[in-house]
């Protein structure tokens, strides 16, 4: 607890703080305080002493913690008022589903520093290197039948665009259905599971899985997976802070909660349109059941986030996003 306490004594100070300062605020013994602060340097945290002047926080590791998302995060309705921050976990997915059972709330987020057995769409994996990307689950209650359930993975898409590009500068594309790709590779996974009541169907809770590749360099890739995959970090060149994206990440997501519940998507869907990497290009439509591949010509995004596809033909068809997946005419998305 003093650790706790005695960190975000550090944090709201731009200079350095008296022991005896801290020792008096916090009612703690001096001994105790160098405790304290002995063991928040073993967590990676950098404090400066100096002779007659005290301690300063010089730097903060890049870790998932609470203390570090939360310094962070400001206020929010629902997502990430509770946080649950793990060290390593076989899926978040997984544990955001448990505490769905046990009552978690609306908004609950469940971050890891790294997962076992991360899980992606059509039961592929995904890899979930330690410290090097945000691997995050957040607990869902809409109020709606699962038949009307906006495409909840589609606006998260978008979520993932405008954190990435409130921390970064640059705002990534979509390539659609969900994928947040830069430079033509993807930069983040989106997986939503939704759990039915089974004697009613009715929709009980809904868990969105994200995992967005931060700090990964080309080698933390299968090589599979580097033939298609980016990071923050080999795209920019330069390494992004992930409590500071995790936060915005957790703002973008309650404000997009915020309007799922309102029922008003029309921003979400501007945004989608805008950003959606594949309209006005040509795409190859692969269905998932195996069969023979389409080239068409991706022209809209329709009110359901269908993608709206013009045939050699001249025949115009939707595509919904369970039915095939997109690839550029050359590659993943070009
Ligand atoms: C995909 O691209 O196929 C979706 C990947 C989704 C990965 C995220 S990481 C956090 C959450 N936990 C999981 O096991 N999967 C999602």
């Amino acid at each position: 607890m003093s650790r706790k306490q005695i960190l975000e004594l550090l944090r709201s100070e731009e200079g350095f703080l008296s022991g005896q300062e801290l020792s008096r605020r916090l009612g703690l013994s001096r001994a105790a305080v160098w405790k304290a602060v002995e063991s928040l340097r073993k967590e990676g945290y950098e404090i400066e002493a100096r002779t007659g002047l005290g301690y300063r926080l010089a730097a903060a590791p890049d870790v998932l913690t609470e203390a570090e998302i939360r310094s962070r995060l400001g206020p929010t309705e629902t997502v990430g008022r509770t946080l649950c921050c793990l060290e390593q976990v076989d899926s978040t997915n997984n544990f955001a589903k448990q505490l769905a059972q046990q009552g978690a709330p609306d908004g609950t987020a469940v971050l890891a520093e790294s997962q076992t057995a991360g899980r992606g769409r059509m039961d592929r994996s995904f890899q979930s290197p330690r410290g090097e990307g945000i691997y995050l689950s957040v607990l869902l209650r809409p109020q709606v039948t699962p038949e009307r359930l906006p495409p909840v993975t589609a606006l998260a898409g978008v979520a993932v665009c405008a954190a990435v590009e409130r921390v970064c500068g640059v705002r990534p594309g979509l390539k659609w259905p969900n994928d947040p790709v830069l430079n033509g590779k993807k930069l983040c996974g989106i997986l939503t599971e939704v759990s039915l009541e089974a004697e009613t169907g009715r929709l009980q809770s809904l868990v969105l899985g994200i995992g967005v590749n931060v700090l990964q360099r080309a080698e933390s890739f299968s090589p599979e997976v580097r033939e298609v995959a980016t990071s923050l970090l080999q795209a920019l060149g330069r390494p992004v802070s992930r409590p500071l994206l995790a936060a915005a990440l957790l703002e973008e997501l309650d404000r997009m909660n915020r309007d799922l519940r309102a029922g008003d998507l029309s921003e979400w869907l501007a945004a989608y349109r805008r950003d959606c990497v594949n309209l006005g290009r040509t795409v190859q439509l692969i269905p998932f059941g195996g069969g023979e591949r389409e080239t068409a010509e991706a022209v809209d995004i329709d009110g359901e986030f269908s993608l709206v596809v013009r045939l050699p033909d001249g025949g115009v068809k939707k595509v919904r996003s369970g039915e095939v997946s997109v690839r550029g005419l050359y590659g993943y998305t070009e």
